[in-house]
């Protein structure tokens, strides 16, 4: 796998599964553009380890919600590098609470960053990736997009969203040379499953097939595949990395 000559975002990339997919990217070449929102420390960081590195990195911050914030993050971008190759639409959030007891603006919150953002970002690149003729856009979604979870019904929707959108955007530009393709993850050790109640990680990791949790590098991994060469004729396509719990008990 070889990324030296291309040029990565990868949203929300300052901590967890984004730290560690703008990590292995650099790792196999790509120049990377490290996106997140607020403190910019996180991101300075990884960016930083990316220069020790040998690889070129900036921190671009930008709520990939808002539209007008998106298109300067993707400008920077082509200004400073010249292109964008790979768009890694990472950046999510959760505002959980039973559907009864989901407020407007939970729901809002949840669909603006985790679905609405993808929209922008993949919206964003398109441009500047036909004009090439070449491009990746790879979307974490997550098996409750596929399955569901009590409690999540805005993440789940949202989630399930980015399904229908990636097929579509796969569908609409195969023929300039891109492809899109999501990625399904299970319980991931990060800040976000750290919320969880100890209670609830144990009761969940008894039901992991694999036994334990994912780690942000399980999921770098398919990334840095799907960005690749290697992977030019797969579009379109949800890849499920969970340890094997969407499988269900017997
Ligand atoms: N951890 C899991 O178990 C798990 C499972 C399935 C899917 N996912 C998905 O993987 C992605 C990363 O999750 P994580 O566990 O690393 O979460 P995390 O909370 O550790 O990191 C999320 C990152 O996104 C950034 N972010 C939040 N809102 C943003 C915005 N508006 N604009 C730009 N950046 C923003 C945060 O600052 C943070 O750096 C999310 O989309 C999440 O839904 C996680």
């Amino acid at each position: 796998m070889d990324l030296s000559e291309r040029v990565a975002i990868v949203t929300g990339g300052g901590r967890g599964i984004g730290r560690a997919i703008a990590i292995k990217l650099a790792e196999v070449g790509a120049t990377v553009v490290v996106n997140d929102v607020g403190d910019s420390k996180p991101a300075d960081e990884v960016a930083e380890e990316i220069s020790k590195m040998g690889r070129q990195s900036m921190v671009a911050l930008a709520d990939v919600s808002q539209s007008t914030e998106v298109t300067s993050l993707v400008d920077n971008t082509v200004e400073k590098y010249g292109k964008v190759d790979i768009l890694v639409n990472n950046a999510g959030i959760t505002r959980d609470q039973l559907i009864m007891r989901m407020s407007d603006d939970d729901w809002d919150k949840v669909l603006g960053i985790n679905l609405k953002g993808v929209f922008l970002c993949s919206k964003a690149v398109l441009r500047p990736m036909m004009k090439q003729r070449w491009g990746r856009i790879i979307s974490i979604s997550s098996i409750v997009g596929l399955i569901g979870n009590a409690g999540q019904a805005n993440y789940a929707s949202a989630k399930a969203g980015i399904i229908g959108l990636t097929r579509t955007i796969a569908k609409e530009v195969a023929s300039r040379g891109i492809t899109a393709n999501a990625i399904a993850p299970g319980f991931i050790d990060t800040a976000m499953t750290q919320q969880l109640p100890e209670e609830r990680r144990q009761e969940l990791i008894n039901q992991i097939p694999l036994g334990s949790l994912g780690t942000p590098r399980d999921i770098a991994e398919v990334v840095a595949f799907l960005a690749s060469e290697e992977a030019r004729y797969i579009t379109g396509q949800v890849i499920t990395v969970d340890g094997g719990i969407s499988l269900g008990k017997l």
